[in-house]
């Protein structure tokens, strides 16, 4: 995506620069070449022209994530890793496949593990945006799974941003980490990352005091 250079001081000079949002993409799949991750890497650059620092968790870190069981008192590391990273977030972006009609397993056990920030002073994604990105194999489902990802974000109390992006990967490729087929679909998803971080200067949440991820 390509800003001109009015538009981009704007963006850049309107967030407080001893504090850039810092907004984190979760998502992808196991597959190396996840379309998903892909897609969601695009969302996050279009986070950083506005001025945002991004952290991205895609497939082979969520892969690590055991299946989130709440009775169970011990976190792993990487589990602890990312529940850190949301609670130090000022926005986020989630991206999912749609895997039989639905978010899949993968990013919603990510989504699950949440849980442990219940008790925070700011609890889940309270007070913060969440873009959200779905790809699929045809149409349909990047209709309802999208639907049904912001159903997930407002049950975390999160607000999904105006803009969601669905992409049907039998008509857009990821070719690259840093290509997309049709430049429309990249403009989509940039704006994505874009609504994110710019929610979070209008919304200019306090970070609360247990924030430990460094700026
Ligand atoms: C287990 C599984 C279930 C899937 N279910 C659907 C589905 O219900 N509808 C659909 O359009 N595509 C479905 N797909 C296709 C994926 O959503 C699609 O290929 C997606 O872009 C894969 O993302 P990736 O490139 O990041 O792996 C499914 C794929 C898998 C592996």
């Amino acid at each position: 995506m390509r800003w001109t250079e009015p538009e981009r001081s704007i963006a850049l000079t309107s967030f407080d620069q001893t504090h850039r949002p810092l907004v984190v993409g979760i998502g992808g799949t196991t597959r190396a070449a996840s379309s998903t991750e892909r897609a969601l890497g695009f969302a996050l650059r279009g986070a950083e022209q506005a001025g945002a620092r991004t952290r991205l968790f895609g497939g082979e870190f969520l892969h690590r994530l055991p299946h989130y069981a709440p009775e169970h008192p011990h976190r792993t590391d990487e589990q602890l890793e990312l529940i850190e990273a949301v609670r130090a977030a000022d926005a986020l972006v989630i991206a999912t496949p749609g895997y039989h009609g639905g978010v899949s397993g993968l990013v919603k056990n990510a989504l699950d593990t949440l849980e442990e920030l219940r008790a925070d002073e700011r609890p889940y994604l309270d007070g913060r945006a969440a873009g959200c990105i779905v790809t699929a194999y045809g149409w349909q489902a990047t209709g309802s799974v999208l639907a049904s990802l912001r159903s997930i974000v407002h049950a975390l109390r999160g607000w999904p941003t105006p803009f969601g992006a669905g992409i049907n990967t039998l008509e857009t490729r990821f070719d690259s980490a840093t290509t997309c087929s049709d430049p429309k679909v990249a403009e989509q998803l940039a704006t994505v990352g874009r609504q994110a971080a710019t929610f979070a200067l209008a919304f200019n949440t306090p970070r609360p005091a247990n924030a430990k991820l460094a700026a």
